[in-house]
C-alpha cells in the first residue's frame, strides 16, 4: 500500500484553521441556519414557539442546547415537501429513502446545496488520498439512494474520472475494474466483499488490481473488516459517513494517514452527543445518539436531527475538526438477547476473527420459547468445507461470542455462497421472532 497522504497545500484552509475560527464560522453560521428555519419551516416556528425559545436566543454554541430535537417521523408526517425552506421551484434536486415502513422521507438541494455536497465529497475523496487525474469506480446505486449522485459529483468536483457503474452486475463491475484500471472504488463494504469473490471465480488476483483506495460507507463496518479487504486488494480502506436528511454521503470522511475514525466536516454541520433516553448533551468521548444541525442548507435546514446512529465524538489529529468514532450500530439495530445488548457488528468481529470461515454473515433473530435467540449463518471458506474444520469453526465461534458478546448463539456453517450476497447495503438481521 502506497503513501497517499494529501499535501497540506491541497486541503481547504478551514480543515486545519485553528479551533476558535472553526467554533466562530459555527457559530455565525448556527444563527443564519436556526433562523432560516425558524422563519420559513412551519414545524419548527411551532416547536420553538411551543417550548419558548427563539433564534434570538443562540449567543452561542451551547444555547443550541435549549432547542428541540428534529426526528425522522417529522420527515413522514411533512411529506412529501412539508420541510422545505425554500419553494419546491429552487430545488434543482429531490432524493428519498425507501425506509422499512410507511412512507418514504424526501429531501431536497437547492443549487446552492448541491454545490456545497460536491465540494465535501471532493474534500472526503482528497482525505482518502485521491487527487484530480485520477479514476473512480463509483458501485454506490444511482437513483433515489444518495449515495450514487452524492459520490458522482464529488468525484466530478476533484476533477477525477467518475466511472458511473451503480450497483449490482458484478461480473460486469470486475471487469470494467480490470479494463478501465480506476484507482479509487466507492461502494458499501458488503458489496465490496461480493466484488472480491467474483475476482476470485473469474481467477483474477485481487492484489493486482490497479485499486489503491477504497471509501466504503453507508453501513456500519467493522476495523476487522477493513483488515481483510485492504489485506485482499492491497490496497486502503477508508470510512465515509452520511445521511440524506443531512445531506447524503460526505457528512463526515476519514483521513488515509490515520484511518482514525471519519472527520466531521463541521464548517458545515454541527455535531453533538447526546443520551437517547434523556435528550442531554453528553461531553466529547462518551458514546451516544449523534445529533447534526446543518450550518449551511438551504432547501432542507435540519435543526437537532436524532440519527439514532451510536458514537462518540473525539479531538481532531489529521485535521482540526473532531472525528466519530467507527459507527458501532444504530439504535434501532441493538438487539437484546437476555438482557445483553448486542450489535450487528460486534458478531461481525467474532466472524472475521474465526479461521475456516468467509466473511459473509446473517444473523436470525426466533423465539425460543418465551425468550428472543439467536441464530448465525456463515460459510466455511473454500479451503475449510470438511466437517472437521465446520465443527471446529462453529465451536471457536460459539466460544468467541460467548467470551466477548457475553451471548450464547447457534450457529450454522454453510458452505461458500450459502449466504445471501450484498447487492449494496447488507441486511444482516432477520427478525422471525413473530413466526413460531
Ligand atoms: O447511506 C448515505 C451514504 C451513502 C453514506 C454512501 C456513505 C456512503 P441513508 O441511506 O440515508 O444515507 O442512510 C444513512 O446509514 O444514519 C447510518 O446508520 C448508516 N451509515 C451511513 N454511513 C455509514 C458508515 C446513506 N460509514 C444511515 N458507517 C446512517 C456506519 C453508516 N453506518
Amino acid at each position: 500500500m502506497g503513501d497517499l497522504s494529501p499535501n497540506k497545500a491541497e486541503l481547504d484552509p478551514i480543515e486545519i484553521a485553528s479551533i476558535d475560527e472553526i467554533r466562530a464560522t459555527q457559530l455565525e453560521r448556527l444563527k443564519w441556519s436556526v433562523r432560516h428555519a425558524y422563519d420559513n419551516v412551519a414545524m419548527y416556528k411551532q416547536r420553538f414557539d411551543e417550548v419558548g425559545v427563539h433564534p434570538d436566543d443562540l449567543q452561542q454554541l451551547s444555547d443550541l442546547s435549549k432547542f428541540p430535537f428534529t426526528y425522522k417521523n417529522d420527515l413522514r408526517d411533512n411529506y412529501p415537501f412539508g420541510l422545505f425552506a425554500v419553494p419546491r421551484s429552487e430545488l434543482i434536486r429531490l432524493h428519498a429513502s425507501s425506509g422499512t415502513t410507511g412512507k418514504p422521507t424526501v429531501v431536497g438541494y437547492t443549487k446552492g446545496d448541491i454545490e456545497n455536497w460536491a465540494d465535501l465529497v471532493a474534500r472526503s475523496l482528497r482525505a482518502a488520498g485521491l487527487r484530480k487525474g485520477d479514476m473512480v469506480h463509483n458501485a454506490y446505486g444511482y437513483g433515489l439512494f444518495t449515495g450514487g449522485l452524492g459520490a458522482h459529483y464529488g468525484i466530478e468536483r476533484l476533477g477525477a474520472t467518475v466511472v458511473p457503474m451503480s450497483g449490482g452486475q458484478t461480473e460486469k463491475q470486475v471487469g470494467l475494474i480490470t479494463d478501465f484500471q480506476p484507482d479509487g472504488i466507492m461502494v458499501t463494504p458488503s458489496y465490496m466483499l461480493n466484488i472480491l469473490e467474483q475476482f476470485h471465480k473469474a481467477g483474477l488476483d485481487p492484489k493486482k488490481s490497479s485499486l489503491k483506495v477504497g471509501i466504503f460507507g453507508a453501513e456500519p463496518w467493522t476495523d476487522a473488516m477493513r483488515t481483510e479487504v485492504e489485506a485482499a486488494f492491497d490496497m486502503h480502506a477508508v470510512d465515509i459517513y452520511g445521511l440524506s436528511e443531512i445531506m447524503g454521503p460526505g457528512v463526515a470522511s476519514e483521513c488515509v494517514e490515520t484511518k482514525d475514525g471519519p472527520v466531521i466536516w463541521e464548517d458545515h454541520f454541527l455535531p453533538e452527543i447526546i443520551d437517547p433516553a434523556t435528550g442531554e448533551v453528553l461531553p466529547d468521548g462518551e458514546t451516544g445518539e449523534l445529533v447534526f444541525t446543518t450550518l449551511t442548507k438551504e432547501g432542507l435546514p435540519m435543526i437537532r436531527y436524532r440519527t439514532r446512529d451510536l458514537t462518540c465524538l473525539m479531538p481532531g489529529t489529521a485535521r482540526s475538526m473532531r472525528r466519530m468514532a467507527k459507527i458501532t450500530g444504530r439504535s434501532d439495530d441493538m438487539m437484546i438477547l437476555r438482557g445483553v445488548n448486542v450489535f450487528p457488528s460486534q458478531i461481525e468481529e467474532q466472524v472475521m476473527a474465526t479461521g475456516g470461515l468467509s466473511p459473509y454473515y446473517q444473523i436470525e433473530l426466533y423465539k425460543s420459547g418465551r425468550m428472543d435467540a439467536m441464530r448465525v449463518f456463515v460459510e466455511a471458506s473454500a479451503d475449510s468445507t470438511d466437517e472437521m474444520s465446520r465443527t471446529a469453526a462453529a465451536r471457536m465461534l460459539t466460544k468467541r461470542i460467548k467470551d466477548v458478546v457475553g451471548v450464547s448463539t447457534e450457529i450454522v456453517v454453510g458452505d461458500p455462497g450459502d449466504v445471501e450476497r450484498s447487492q449494496g447495503k447488507a441486511k444482516r438481521v432477520i427478525d422471525n421472532r413473530d413466526k413460531d
